[in-house]
């Protein structure tokens, strides 16, 4: 048994049906008239204990949707989903105490109260023993300099410092499972850096098991080994973070620093993308000239004095995975 089990799992919301033509704007206004909008349209998956699963997808997909059921907050159309043995909308109270949430986009805190206020409530309403308490507000001071504006209400925190007062609240009760929906905005690099590696700490030392959505793909990367994508509701892509540069998105970067006095360059099989005083950018499609043919046709050609492959992002394969879904290709994950 999984940790984490979904089984075709759906989400129609009743939304109110748009009419056109004559007075559209006025009869919309006082109908009621339903249609229902598709948000997961039978999603399947399961997690293992101590993974670190990426949740990716462009806006509307259906990330936050199935965390929400995943969570407890929403009560499915169809399907099944188990977290931990229990129900989610049915346990939903015994769940918590098992489950870390953040939702960046809403603050799960108090508005007008100062933050350590709102994290001494939680510590009452979660009975999180005293110790435990102090040690992982000690732990988040180190880490998210929480202590800087532990003093002030909710409401007068800059984003970023509001989103690292909600991960700390969602952490404060030890749980092993977090669902992470966009974790990081706003988010500076040395803080998002810092959470990155504490989110690895607490996997390694405590098994804890991470469900991240995030548009960031270098937070996916950074911390995830394995991908889930879903578009229009649908689960378009799920396998291993590892190998997917090789599998997806043929083209690479050759940079070529050539000697001085190397003016036009041209080579056959490689497009030249930037040519910058001695250092020249080419594209070229691995699946049909191999990046060593290529070094050795410009070193025959030119005085070359260093060469290096790059490697393409992770940005650039998701997003040709969304392409690929878009026409229609259906991809397997490994
Ligand atoms: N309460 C709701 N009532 C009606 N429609 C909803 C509701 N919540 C979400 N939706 C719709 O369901 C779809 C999925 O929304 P969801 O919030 O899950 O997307 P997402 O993948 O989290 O997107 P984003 O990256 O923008 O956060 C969207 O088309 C959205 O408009
Ligand atoms: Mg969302």
């Amino acid at each position: 048994m999984s940790l984490i089990q979904v089984r075709e799992l759906s989400k129609h919301f009743k939304v109110p049906a748009r009419k056109t033509g004559r007075f559209a704007a006025l009869r919309n206004l006082f109908s009621f008239e339903r249609t229902s909008k598709v948000a997961v349209d039978g999603v399947t998956f399961a997690i293992e204990r101590g993974e670190m699963v990426g949740y990716v997808g462009p806006n509307g997909a259906g990330k936050s949707t199935t965390v929400k059921m995943l969570t407890g907050i929403l009560v499915p159309t169809s399907g099944e989903v188990e977290v931990d043995g229990m129900v989610p909308h049915r346990d939903r109270k015994r769940l918590a105490h098992r489950i870390g949430v953040v939702f960046g986009q809403k603050t799960q805190l108090w508005w007008d109260v100062p933050v350590i206020e709102s994290l001494r409530l939680l510590k009452e309403i979660y009975r999180i023993p005293t110790s435990t308490y102090q040690a992982n507000l000690e732990l988040f001071n180190d880490l998210l300099d929480l202590h800087e504006f532990q003093d002030t209400p909710v409401r007068q925190l800059s984003l970023g410092q509001r989103m690292r007062s909600d991960l700390v609240a969602a952490l404060l009760h030890s749980p092993d499972i977090l669902f992470l929906d966009e974790p990081t905005i706003g988010v500076d690099v040395v803080a998002k850096d810092r959470f990155r590696s504490f989110l690895q700490q607490l996997n390694e030392e405590r098994q804890v098991t991470v469900l991240l959505t995030t548009h960031d793909m270098s937070d996916i990367e950074k911390v995830c080994e394995r991908m889930m994508i879903i578009d229009q509701g649908r689960i378009i892509y799920d396998g291993a973070i590892a190998g997917m540069k090789k599998r997806f998105t043929p083209y690479r970067v050759l940079v070529v620093d050539f000697a001085d006095g190397v003016s036009d360059v041209e080579i056959d099989r490689a497009e030249l993308m930037e040519r910058n005083g001695r250092q020249a950018r080419f594209r070229f499609n691995r699946w049909q000239v191999s990046a060593s043919e290529l070094i050795t046709e410009l070193a025959q050609k030119y005085p070359v004095r260093d060469i290096s492959v790059e490697e393409p992002e992770i940005e650039a394969i998701v997003r040709e995975i969304y392409e690929r879904s878009a026409i229609g290709e259906r991809l397997e994950g490994q």
